[in-house]
Formats: structure tokens, C-alpha cells, sequence
């Protein structure tokens, strides 16, 4: 009886990891990622770059004359890398690794979307305007890109 009980309790736990196994054959993660924490790095450098590109078009908006081929560079380059980021937020990374991505990202993944669709919308604004070389209209759209960053930051984006 003892024996029978173990018995149909492997069979279970057997019968579990094959059902595991084929649920979960392809997390979010594995298609391009080794590990969920590769797609954290991903998304995080992509991040930081499009970071570092909006403050040096900053620094240039502050000083009396901008260089108008450094803020075009660095605008172009934010338009390039603006989907980028949303390759690397797939199921089953949200609490790993040195993330600072709220959960809520995958519970509200319409919302988030938005969200990354303005912002994409705003920096390709910023790329013309760059081209364009008009001061004016490059200021207002660095100010609605980055307001653009934050709408989301402020919803999804763990204070580190
Ligand atoms: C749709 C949401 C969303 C938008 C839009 C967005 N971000 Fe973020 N950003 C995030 C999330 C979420 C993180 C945290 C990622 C993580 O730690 O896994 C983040 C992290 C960052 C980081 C930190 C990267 C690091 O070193 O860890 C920077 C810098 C950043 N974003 C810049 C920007 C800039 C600049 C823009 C606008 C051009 C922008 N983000 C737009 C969601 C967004």
C-alpha cells in the first residue's frame, strides 16, 4: 500500500515535469536570450544609451550655441535604438537580474505599448527636427520626447 502511494506520487511528479516541460518549452525569454538576465543587460543598454544621448542634446540646448551636428547625431542615433529597448521586456524577465521594471509592465502590456509607441512617435519628431536645424522647433520636441520618457518611468520604472 506504502509502495502503491509512492508509486502514483512519482508517476505524478513525472507526469508535472512533462507537462512543465512542454508548457513552459519556449519562455519569452529563450527565443533570443540565453538567460532571462541577458535580456534585462539588453534593454538596460539600450536604455542607457538613449539616456546619454538625450542629456548631451541637453548640454547643447544649454549652451549659447548649440552644435547643431552633435545634437543631430545624437538624435538620430535615439531614433535608431527606439524600439530596441521593447524587444528585450518578454514574459518571465520581471523580477531578475539588476531590473528596476515594475511587474505591472505585464499585467497592463496595452498600456505599456502606448506608452512606448508615444515615445517612439516623439523621437522620430526629434530626429527631423534635428535635421532641420531649426532651434525652436528642435527644443520643443526634445521637451515632448522626454516627457514622453518619463510618462512611463513614472508607472513602470522601479526608483533605483
Ligand atoms: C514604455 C516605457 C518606457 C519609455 C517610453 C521609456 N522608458 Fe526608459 N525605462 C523603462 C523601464 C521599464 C526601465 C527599467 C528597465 C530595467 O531596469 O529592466 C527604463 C530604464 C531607463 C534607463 C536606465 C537604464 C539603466 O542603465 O538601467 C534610462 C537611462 C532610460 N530608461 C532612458 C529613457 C529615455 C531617454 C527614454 C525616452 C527617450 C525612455 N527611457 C523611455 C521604460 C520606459
Amino acid at each position: 500500500m506504502l509502495f502503491h502511494q509512492r508509486g502514483s506520487k512519482v508517476k505524478r511528479s513525472v507526469l508535472a515535469v512533462i507537462l512543465a516541460s512542454t508548457l513552459c518549452a519556449a519562455p519569452g525569454w529563450a527565443q533570443v536570450f540565453a538567460k532571462p538576465e541577458t535580456a534585462v543587460e539588453y534593454r538596460r543598454s539600450a536604455l542607457f544609451l538613449m539616456g546619454n544621448h538625450m542629456q548631451r542634446i541637453k548640454a547643447e540646448l544649454d549652451v549659447s550655441k548649440p552644435k547643431l551636428e552633435s545634437i543631430r547625431a545624437s538624435a538620430t542615433l535615439i531614433d535608431t535604438l527606439k524600439t530596441v529597448p521593447f524587444e528585450a521586456f518578454v514574459p518571465g524577465t520581471d523580477d531578475v537580474g539588476d531590473t528596476a521594471a515594475k511587474p505591472e509592465i505585464w499585467t497592463e502590456p496595452e498600456r505599456f505599448k502606448k506608452l512606448a509607441g508615444e515615445m517612439q512617435d516623439r523621437v522620430a519628431k526629434l530626429d527631423e527636427a534635428a535635421r532641420s536645424g531649426d532651434l525652436a522647433a528642435i527644443r520643443s520636441a526634445f521637451s515632448e520626447a522626454g516627457k514622453a520618457c518619463k510618462s512611463c518611468h513614472d508607472d513602470y520604472r522601479k526608483k533605483r
